[in-house]
């Protein structure tokens, strides 16, 4: 019999440029799972096509509008930063085929179009469950410094809002521009006002530069306590970090120290495929992102098209690396365990990791469930 035609996902990723090393993270993740899972799902070869997007919106819609037209993809998939999953969502919704966000955290980008399915978190899901957390530990006063757009607006909203519902007090909130950022003059500004703690938002690979100007400006010693999401303490990045990192506590969905059996077989699958390199809360994303997508496959026998891929991915569920997760099918968002987390040195390996202490179970998107 004739084999049937490949199936083909088109990956966006940003592989050069600012944002490079979310892009290896989500590449990295995607190969792993065809590695482990096989090339053949449903009699349909699965085949990935990696576009850079170099982190430009423009860019990604130029390649998400070739990969539709001309590759005729049956998937649209990664995205690792906000404008970029926006600029693609119109493409989705008029050619009827699925995004999977593996990367893209703001709250809203599920509206965008009604064929965007989400696996990496939202911003709030960490923001809030952090603000729960901080004013029980001696946090009440505090300073909010987010990255300029979408998931930082996100992150400083939900945060002030639920620490201040717990009666906490945000005295003042620092935005810092996206591209090229100096953290100096803000973080001067946080040590002038000597709050409890300042929360922070950076995207994924921004973090190192932000703790070591906070340590070098003695504002640990100061006794200003640094919390933020699970961006700040990136595992990719956290063993460069070296101890200034450590105490640092934040609020996610992955952590490479989760301790599960299924987290520590995919840590040591990704590092063998890897030289090394440790899988962060990125290559989660695009990790479940490509379990979806052959889910799906296999649910409409390799033979569905746009609307019948979406509608078997709406309410899927499973056990995660990162723990149980369900594709919420109303908001078409992942409902999913937010850890928290305190910075550590594990004296097996001498590596940092994020150890989680808590847990706040199947939190669904606050953004939404608020409306
Ligand atoms: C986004 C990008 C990041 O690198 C991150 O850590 C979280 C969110 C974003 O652009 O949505």
């Amino acid at each position: 019999m004739a084999q049937e035609k490949p199936f083909k996902v088109g990956l966006l990723l940003p592989m050069t440029g600012q944002f490079a090393t979310t892009g290896r993270q989500l590449e990295a993740a995607a190969k792993l799972y065809v590695q482990e899972h096989g090339d053949v799902v449903a009699g349909r070869k699965v085949e990935l096509i990696v576009k850079d997007d170099t982190g430009v919106p423009d860019i990604s819609r130029r390649q998400a509008q070739e990969l539709l037209v001309k590759d005729k993809v049956d998937v649209l998939a990664g995205f690792g930063l906000t404008p970029l999953a926006l600029a693609a969502a119109p493409l989705a919704t008029q050619s009827k085929t699925p995004e999977i966000v593996m990367a893209a955290g703001t709250a809203s980008i599920t509206e965008a179009s009604p064929y965007i399915v989400r696996t990496s978190v939202t911003l709030p899901q960490g923001a809030a469950t952090m603000a729960k957390w901080a004013p029980e530990n001696g946090i009440k006063k505090v300073v909010t410094l987010v990255s300029d757009y979408g998931p930082g607006i996100d992150a400083e909203q939900s945060f002030i809002e639920e620490f201040k519902s717990k009666g906490g007090e945000v005295v003042e909130t620092l935005r810092v521009p996206l591209r090229n950022p100096d953290f100096s003059p803000f973080l001067q500004k946080v040590r002038d006002i000597q709050p409890d703690a300042v929360f922070v938002f950076v995207p994924s690979g921004a973090g190192a530069a932000l703790v070591k100007q906070f340590v070098e400006r003695g504002m640990d010693k100061a006794g200003i306590r640094l919390i933020g999401t699970g961006d700040l303490t990136d595992d990719d990045l956290l063993n460069g970090m070296g101890d200034d990192a450590l105490g640092i506590i934040t609020a996610y969905h992955y952590s490479a120290a989760h301790p599960s059996e299924a987290n520590k077989q995919f840590v040591d699958a990704f590092k063998k495929a890897n030289n090394g390199m440790r899988p962060n809360f990125m290559a989660i994303g695009a990790y479940d992102g490509m379990h979806v997508i052959y889910e799906a496959i296999k649910a409409t026998d390799g033979k569905g098209d746009g609307p019948a891929l979406l509608a078997a991915m709406k309410g899927l569920s499973y056990e995660s690396p990162r723990g149980p997760v369900t594709i919420d099918p109303e908001t078409r968002d992942i409902i999913q365990n937010i850890y928290l987390r305190e910075v550590k040195r594990d004296p097996a390996d001498g590596e940092l990791y994020n150890i989680e202490f808590d847990v706040a179970e199947a939190v669904k998107d606050p953004y939404k469930e608020a409306k």
